[in-house]
């Protein structure tokens, strides 16, 4: 029996793209990712709480780019994809039978991942193209300029965006190594082990990856970035602009 597919293909050879050429990504193929990515997407209860904005309009990638720190490759991208949390339809739904919509962080939650599985979906799909992708959580910066660039009415924000384009080949990354499997995966029972010694290994071996790219890190290549990322709270207004766009978070 095969264990393999065109999909597991695809997933195998997963690398985030950010360096991309000039060559047109068409509409159509654009709606066939979303199509297939739309079908492929379980969504929690049939919500389908999420909706999807395609920008292609260069000054709004621009302003986008900034929004997400200054990150070039939302601007170079052909297509950018904001994956929205879409709460709109249910609460019209709701308006329709005279219901009060009881919001609480369950609906924000599912919302919230209906749109990443939904953005997983176009990631796979665009790279079994052969697009690049890279998924923009930067985008969470600032909410609620987000949302203004996107159009965005309330009962609506954008959990993360996706740039996809035509990778430059001749800067293609090598892929980044994942953590050991036994790290990740349990089995009946979560084996909590301690786990530093593992973790070490793992640093190790990120930063063979580095040197290979003459990127000068941390010999603590994983658990020292996450120490020093999360040594000040990150993005500390999200509860606010979260509450702001219509969602609960009680
Ligand atoms: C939700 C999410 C948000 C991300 N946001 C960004 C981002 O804003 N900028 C960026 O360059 N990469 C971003 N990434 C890509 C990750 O940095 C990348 O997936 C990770 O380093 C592993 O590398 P790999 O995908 O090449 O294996 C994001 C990934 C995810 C899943």
């Amino acid at each position: 029996m095969t264990l393999s597919t065109t999909v597991t293909d695809v997933q195998q050879e997963h690398v985030t793209i950010r360096k991309f050429n000039d060559r047109p990504v068409s509409d159509e193929m654009v709606t066939s990712i979303l199509e297939a990515a739309r079908r492929g997407s379980p969504t929690s209860s049939n919500w389908q709480a999420y909706s999807v904005v395609v920008v292609r309009n260069p000054q709004i990638k621009q302003q986008l780019a900034v929004v997400a720190g200054g990150q070039k490759h939302v601007e170079t991208c052909q297509v950018f994809l904001a994956f929205c949390a879409d709460i709109r339809r249910i609460q019209t739904a709701c308006d329709m039978h005279e219901v009060e919509l009881q919001q609480t962080l369950e609906s924000t939650l599912v919302a919230t991942i209906d749109a990443a599985l939904m953005g997983m979906s176009v990631n796979t799909a665009a790279e079994s193209f052969g697009l690049g992708a890279v998924m923009i959580g930067g985008i969470r910066n600032d909410i609620e300029k987000a949302a203004e660039l996107l159009g965005l009415p309330k009962g609506v924000y954008c959990v993360y965006g996706m740039c996809i384009s035509w990778p430059d080949e001749s800067q293609r990354p090598p892929q980044k190594p994942r953590m050991q499997p036994e790290l990740i995966i349990h089995y009946e029972q979560y084996d909590a082990a301690d786990v530093t010694a593992k973790i070490e290994a793992y640093d190790a071996d990120l930063a063979s990856h580095y040197d290979t790219l003459d990127r000068n890190q941390h010999t603590a290549a994983w658990s020292g970035t996450i120490a020093r990322h999360l040594k000040s709270p990150k993005r500390p207004h999200l509860r606010k602009a979260i509450e702001n766009r219509g969602f609960s978070l009680d």
